[in-house]
């Protein structure tokens, strides 16, 4: 479903990502790995149409999407979580998930949320969308507190209802266990194997290897930039030149 063919982003003189190619199939877990500064966030940046690429394609269900506007991407079937939880802080959860709805809204979230052009049984919908997913991350409980009041661990899943409420094909998703204690992190892997199970195609980073390990059909490693390896968790595990990178880095290892 999503094709990445030579992909390059270049700052300045510094290669962030260098002829990377890799694909990912419909209903896979596939992770992205590699030390800091590897090119993962860019990835997922240019997937996401935050930045453009310097040189190669994108291509979701076989269609180009590279350099196209985020909203378009958005709109195209791509989600995503990032590696900061960037939730609104002065929304309440519900609200914030109601965000990820909007784009099927004539009236846009603002003229939603300011009781301004949309109709009452659009912003019914809306609600009614966004709720389902509160549910599904489990925060449908406390979905009248405000955003900033949440720990971490459930800022991530208001990031997540948000990104399901889109209706995504594709979910993106940066570092999800990051900051997260042990119980946390299995309580998220049972997560995005839900969110699998909806039919959604998952693409995540992350750093913990036994986390990944356990939950990832097929596990992508980046280093400097570049494509470094391919392959199923245990090949990715037992491969040379992956526990090489990894070992030279300062903190992966
Ligand atoms: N907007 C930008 N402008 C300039 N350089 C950037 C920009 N974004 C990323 N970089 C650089 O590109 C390289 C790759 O960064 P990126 O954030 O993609 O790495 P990462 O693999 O996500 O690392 P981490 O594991 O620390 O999150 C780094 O050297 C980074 O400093
Ligand atoms: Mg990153």
């Amino acid at each position: 479903m999503l094709r990445v063919s030579a992909l390059e982003k270049r700052f300045g003189g510094l290669a962030a990502l260098n002829d990377v190619s890799f694909s990912v199939a419909p209903g896979q877990i596939k992770s992205v790995i590699g030390p800091n500064g590897a090119g993962k966030t860019t990835l997922f940046n240019l997937i996401a149409g935050t930045l453009s690429p310097s040189a190669g394609d994108i291509h979701l269900d076989g269609v180009s999407i590279a350099g196209l506007p985020a909203a378009a991407i958005g709109a195209a079937g791509v989600a995503r979580t990032f590696q900061q939880p960037r939730v609104f802080a002065s929304l309440s959860i519900l609200e914030n998930a109601m965000l990820g709805g909007h784009r099927f809204h004539k009236g846009g979230f603002l003229a939603c949320g300011l009781g301004l052009r949309h109709t009452r049984r659009e912003e019914e919908k809306l609600r009614a969308r966004a709720e389902k997913w509160l549910d599904f991350a489990g925060i449908q409980s406390i979905k009248h507190r405000n955003a900033s009041e949440l720990p971490l661990g459930q800022q991530r899943y208001v990031e997540i209802a948000r990104a399901m409420a889109t209706g995504a094909k594709l979910i993106l998703m940066d570092e999800p266990a990051a900051g997260l204690d042990e119980t946390e992190t299995k309580e998220l892997g049972e997560m995005v194997r839900a969110i699998r199970g909806t039919g959604t195609t998952v693409l995540i980073i992350d750093h913990h290897m036994d986390f990944i390990m356990s939950l990832a059909d097929e596990v992508l490693v980046l280093n400097f930039g570049q494509w470094l390896a391919e392959g199923t968790p245990s090949q990715i595990q037992n491969s040379e030149i992956v526990i090489e990178a990894y070992l030279g880095s300062d903190d992966d290892a």
